[in-house]
C-alpha cells in the first residue's frame, strides 16, 4: 500500500530520481527543499503529483500543516562539498547537524515510523587500497564527512528515545543525469560527461590512475527503495564493489564521444584518495542487491542528458 513519504532535498540530483521512482510505486510524496543546490526544473514534470515545499529543514516544523501525516522520511537535504566544509564548518554544522536535529524532532512530534538517511563513503576518510566494509573504523577528513558520521549516531540515539527505526546508506561516488556541473567540486563523472557532450577540455589531476567506486543514480534509487520498509542493520555501503580509474572514464568517454577528450594536465591534489571501493556484501546478503548499470552505460546516458539539456 502507498505510504506518505517526506523527501528532504528532493529537488536535488539523487532526490529527483528517487521521487520519480517513489511515485511509480504509488506513494504520496512531499518534498521540502530550499533550492540552494537543487533545481525546480529537476522535479517540474512531477509537480502536479507531489507536494513541493520551498522551505528549509532547519525550520521544518513551520511547514507541518502542508506536510501532513508522514510514515517515512528520506533525509537527503545537506550541504555536500567536503572541500568547502573545511572553510565553512559553521554552515555545515548548521545545515547537516542542526538541520537533521530539527528533522528528528519533527519526526518524533509527528510519530514518523522510519527515517532513511543519505550518509557518505567519505566517513571512511583516506583508507586507500582496501575494500571498505561497514566494520572499518571511520576516519573522517572533512567537516562534511564528520557531519555524516554524526548524523548516523544522532539517528541511533534519538531512534532509541523516540522509537522510530532508521537506516543510513553510505553512498559512494554517485553519478548520472541532473548532477550539478556548476558546483566547483562536481563529481569527475559529471564534469567529464558534460565536457564530452559539449566537446570541452577537462582537467586531469595527477596520473589518472586514482580509482573510485562509481555507482549510477538508478542503482542508488533501488537501494533506497530496498530499505524503505525496514532493515536488519542500520548502516550499509552502497556502491558497485568495483574500482574504476579516471583513465577508465576517459577511455569510455572517448568511445561515447567518438574522439578522445582533450586533457589539461595538472599536479595531483594534496591528500587525494588513491583508491577506494565499497564492500557491499552486507547489503547484497540482506536484500539480494547488486548494481545493474555498467559504467559505460551510465556514462552514455549521462552524456546524452547533457546533450539534450544544454542549460544543465
Ligand atoms: N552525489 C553523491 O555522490 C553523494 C555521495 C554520498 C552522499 N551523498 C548525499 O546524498 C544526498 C543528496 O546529494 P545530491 O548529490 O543529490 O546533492 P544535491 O545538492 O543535488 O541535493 C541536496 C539537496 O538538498 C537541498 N538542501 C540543502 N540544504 C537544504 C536546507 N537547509 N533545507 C532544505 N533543502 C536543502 C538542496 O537544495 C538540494 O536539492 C546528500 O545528503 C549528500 O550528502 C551524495
Amino acid at each position: 500500500m502507498g505510504k506518505n513519504i517526506l523527501v528532504t532535498g528532493g529537488a536535488g540530483f539523487i532526490g529527483s530520481h528517487l521521487c520519480e521512482a517513489l511515485l511509480g510505486e504509488e506513494h504520496r510524496i512531499v518534498i521540502i527543499d530550499n533550492f540552494c543546490s537543487g533545481h525546480r526544473r529537476n522535479v517540474s514534470l512531477l509537480e502536479d503529483r507531489i507536494t513541493l515545499i520551498d522551505g528549509d529543514i532547519r525550520v521544518i516544523a513551520e511547514h507541518h500543516t502542508r506536510i501532513g501525516p508522514i510514515d517515512t522520511i528520506i533525509h537527503l537535504a545537506a550541504m555536500i562539498s567536503g572541500y568547502d566544509s573545511l572553510s565553512s564548518p559553521d554552515e555545515y554544522n548548521d545545515v547537516n547537524i542542526r538541520g537533521l536535529l530539527r528533522v528528528i524532532e519533527f519526526a518524533a512530534a509527528q510519530k514518523v515510523r522510519r527515517i532513511v538517511f543519505a550518509s557518505s563513503s567519505t566517513v571512511y576518510g583516506n583508507q586507500s587500497g582496501t575494500d571498505l566494509s561497514e566494520l572499518v573504523l571511520p576516519k573522517p577528513l572533512t567537516v562534511y564527512a564528520l557531519t555524516k558520521l554524526a548524523g548516523e549516531h544522532l539517528l541511533d540515539l534519538y531512534g532509541r528515545i523516540h522509537g522510530f527505526s532508521h537506516c543510513s546508506l553510505r553512498l559512494f561516488n554517485v553519478y548520472g543525469p541532473r548532477q550539478a556541473t556548476d558546483h566547483p567540486y562536481a563529481n569527475v563523472t559529471c564534469k567529464f560527461s558534460h565536457s564530452t557532450a559539449h566537446r570541452l577540455p577537462v582537467c586531469l589531476y595527477g596520473d589518472g590512475e586514482q580509482s573510485r567506486d562509481f555507482v549510477y543514480v538508478h542503482d542508488v534509487v533501488r537501494a533506497f527503495l530496498a530499505v524503505l520498509e525496514g532493515s536488519e542493520q542500520t548502516i550499509y555501503n552502497v556502491g558497485t564493489s568495483k574500482a574504476r580509474t579516471i583513465n577508465d572514464l576517459l577511455v569510455a568517454l572517448a568511445e561515447i564521444g567518438g574522439a578522445p577528450l582533450e586533457t589539461i594536465a595538472l599536479p595531483p591534489w594534496v591528500n587525494d584518495i588513491r583508491s577506494i571501493r565499497a564492500n557491499i556484501s552486507r547489503f547484497t546478503a540482506e536484500f539480494g542487491f547488486s548494481p545493474v548499470v555498467a559504467l559505460e552505460q551510465g556514462l552514455a546516458d549521462t552524456v546524452a542528458y547533457f546533450r539534450e539539456h544544454p542549460e544543465a
